[in-house]
């Protein structure tokens, strides 16, 4: 009893630990508007530089048509490349006029008229990022200018800074200078407009300045439509939590919900993190193409009002090891929005209580699940059986006693395998659980496994359950055996469900784990793993898989000395001096920039830094046909050839030519009846000796991401 009263107090103390370290230390801008983070539309990632007046009229229409402008969803902003590249004699912006052919105002007026409200870009340098005239030495003429057409909201953009003309002082003090300087001219102009700060570079760090001069400051760089960038722009702000509240907000950039890079669950994972971060909701997609499930992301009314909470607390996280997230945000009324957020790719269970979450103690309490709307209650426990890269989010809060029993018992089904890669003909044991959170007991609880055809799943326990008393758990394993033959590395799935008698009607749960089976890599083939995490391989034959992560062979942004990161299956010394090495890719999801999949051939495969690479011919994560090759003998490949003007579809097939030093690169797109050549390079000699090592690799394009590239008749003569 002593130590359950201590566990008690201790959890008491963490837990006012918590409510102190959330409370904002930021004092709001002065012009008292976004109490609660913005919502709105960018046109930056549909169109980039392609806006006009016409597209911003018709986004408009399209936000009151499908329900966005209900939503709350109220800024229409235009992002760079909207000006004439020259000021007036008077040194006014000029909108551009094939651009904007009436100017901006009767965009404003026409945006105003359907009740939404209009927004802009600038930039604090001599020219935005774009090239076109920036703010600098303007401020105030620029400010008034916005507010005579009738602007709401000014993104105000840190590139070409002089910082040259603020000799002994810092980029981030030029920064504070010139941010101040548009802040006091937009408070002076005599209209009330939101001020976004975009100074998202490493080494700024706006929220530790931004609240008194602005509305929102960018966290984070631009933000890419794939699911690592999501990831590392959530990563790089949910830990300024405290900086944030009403009026001030951390902006870890643009959703991208509808760009087609992510997957459906992903974006509502974007959607819901951002939400939990209170961060702005600016929809940057062409609003008119966006699905109907796109569109219930972007509208779904329980997690809005998380992020729109007048409270204003973005969440706070308690807990990530393993990639395993748990955000809580307290709410105006007392409950706590948690947040669940699997980062990882295969689905796990992740779980925390009410009271970690902030939440007074109480015998019972309810949970909305935000997704799905279910509602139920638990004793304490909040889990969930969470995707890879997936969320769930709820809005917990404690019951008065006599309400509890209206409500279901909060269950979960969780899966979990004992091998997280299956040779194809080899067994495992997965286990599928089932927890009764609730504060009551559930009865006649039946459970299942089921997989692909070609699987076989034998339970080797009871899988029924006459009585599951409040607050226990029943296990059951499986013996689940893979087919003995198939692809190279692919994920099944394992699907689970449970029946179960909840005190009132008949409850369902279901959930679902991806189990990768391999065939073995064995001769004539070897792996390599030059990445910092361990990589996947398969083979069928001549077949190949590699799921990997790694920045690649070659990083253009950052120069050859970051490269030699990625995974390979190869033949030893295959490589003569003269002959052919040929592969059809097909498929290649790297994500970051320098990810691929494609040929290698150096003199020793697992070597890095010690055998020159020699030379690669690939397909990159933008679709493009690439050779990448070591010219200057140094360790690194240095030299860099993308095809112009093509991007290329799968299957492509790819041969890499060698005659002693010079190789040359082939891509076909028709199964190998027109072959178009890439390059012809010369390889420095020292990299390229006598016989080598040569096979097919891959790499996800970035340090904390794996994906899966596939290869069909790898052959070399
Ligand atoms: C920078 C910003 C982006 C966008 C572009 C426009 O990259 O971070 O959000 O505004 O400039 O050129």
């Amino acid at each position: 009893m002593l130590s359950r009263l201590r566990v008690l107090l201790v959890a008491v103390t963490l837990c006012a630990a918590v409510l102190a370290a959330a409370a904002q230390r930021a004092a709001a801008e002065g012009n008292g508007l976004a109490l609660t983070p913005p919502m709105g539309w960018n046109d930056w990632y549909s169109v980039y530089c392609g806006v006009n007046a016409q597209l911003v009229e018709q986004t408009a229409q399209e936000m009151v048509a499908d329900g966005m402008k209900a939503a709350g969803y109220d800024y229409v902003n235009i992002d760079d490349c909207w000006m004439d590249p020259s000021r007036d004699a008077s040194g006014n912006l000029v909108p551009d006029p094939t651009r904007f052919p009436g100017g901006i105002a009767p965009v404003a007026a026409y945006v105003h008229s359907l009740g939404l409200k209009l927004g802009i870009y600038e930039d604090a340098g001599t020219t935005t990022c774009a090239g076109l005239p920036g703010s600098f030495g303007h401020e105030a003429q620029d400010a008034a200018t916005f507010a005579s057409w009738g602007v709401d909201y000014v993104k105000y953009d840190r590139c070409n800074i002089p910082y040259g003309e603020f000799p002994g002082e810092s980029e981030e003090q030029v920064q504070q200078t010139l941010y101040t300087r548009m802040s006091d001219g937009l408070k002076a102009s005599g209209r009330e407009i939101v001020f976004s700060m975009c100074n998202p570079d490493p080494g700024d760090d706006p929220w530790d300045w931004g609240a008194p001069i602005s509305n929102l400051w960018r966290t984070t760089t631009d933000i890419q439509d794939n699911f690592g960038s999501m990831l590392a722009n959530f990563e790089g702000t949910v830990g300024h939590y405290r900086d944030a509240g009403p009026g001030a907000w951390n902006d870890p950039d643009m959703l991208q919900i509808g760009n087609d890079g992510s997957s459906l669950p992903e974006y509502t994972s974007e959607f819901s993190l951002w939400a939990e971060m209170a961060a702005p909701l600016i929809a940057s997609t062409d609003i008119g193409a966006l699905s109907k499930a796109e569109l219930a992301v972007y509208e779904n009314p329980s997690v809005i009002a998380v992020d729109q909470d007048p409270l204003g607390r973005p969440g706070v996280p308690i807990s990530s090891a393993n990639g395993l997230w748990v955000l809580t945000k307290q709410l105006a009324g007392g409950a706590r929005a948690v947040l669940l957020f699997n980062s990882t790719n295969t689905a796990a269970t992740i779980s925390t209580t009410a009271t970690a979450a902030g939440l007074p103690r109480a015998r019972a309490y309810s949970m909305r699940n935000l997704w799905t709307n279910a509602a139920t209650e638990t004793g304490g426990q909040v889990s969930a059986f969470v995707p890879g890269r997936g969320v769930a989010m709820f809005t917990v809060g404690a019951l008065p006693k006599r309400r509890a029993p209206k409500l279901v018992p909060h269950t979960v089904l969780s899966l979990d395998s004992a091998s997280a890669q299956l040779p194809l003909g080899h067994s495992t044991t997965v286990s599928e659980s089932f927890a009764n959170d609730g504060t009551s007991a559930v009865k006649r609880v039946a459970l299942t496994l089921t997989a692909r055809p070609g699987w076989v799943v034998k339970p080797v326990g009871k899988t029924r359950v006459p009585v599951l008393p409040a607050g226990k758990r029943y296990t059951v394993a499986y013996k689940v055996t893979a087919p003995p033959s198939g692809s190279p590395l692919a994920a099944s799935i394992l699907s689970g469900a449970a029946a179960y008698d909840p005190p009132a009607g008949r409850g369902r749960a279901t959930a679902t784990l991806g189990q990768l089976v391999s065939a073995p890599v064995g001769a004539p083939f070897r792996t390599a793993d030059v990445t910092t995490h361990p990589a996947l391989f398969g083979a069928s034959g001549r077949d190949l898989a590699i799921g990997s992560r790694g920045l690649g062979v070659f990083n253009p942004p950052y120069g050859a000395a970051e490269t030699d990161s990625y995974a390979a299956i190869y033949e030893h010394a295959k490589a003569r001096r003269a002959s052919t090495a040929e592969v059809t890719v097909t498929a290649d999801p790297a994500g970051g920039t320098s990810g691929g999949a494609g040929l290698i051939e150096r003199d020793a495969m697992t070597a890095p830094k010690r055998s020159p690479a020699a030379v690669t011919l690939y397909v990159n994560n933008f679709a493009q046909v690439v050779m990448a090759w070591n010219a200057s003998g140094g360790e690194d490949v240095d030299s860099h050839y993308a095809v112009p003007s093509l991007t290329v579809r799968f299957p492509v097939e790819l041969r890499l030519v060698r005659r002693g030093s010079t190789y040359t690169g082939y891509y076909s797109t028709d199964r190998g009846k027109v072959w178009a050549p890439v390059d012809a390079v010369s390889v420095a000699a020292v990299a390229s000796s006598g016989k080598q090592d040569v096979g097919v690799f891959h790499a996800s394009g970035l340090m904390t991401w794996m994906t899966t590239a596939t290869f069909r008749d790898f052959r070399v003569r």
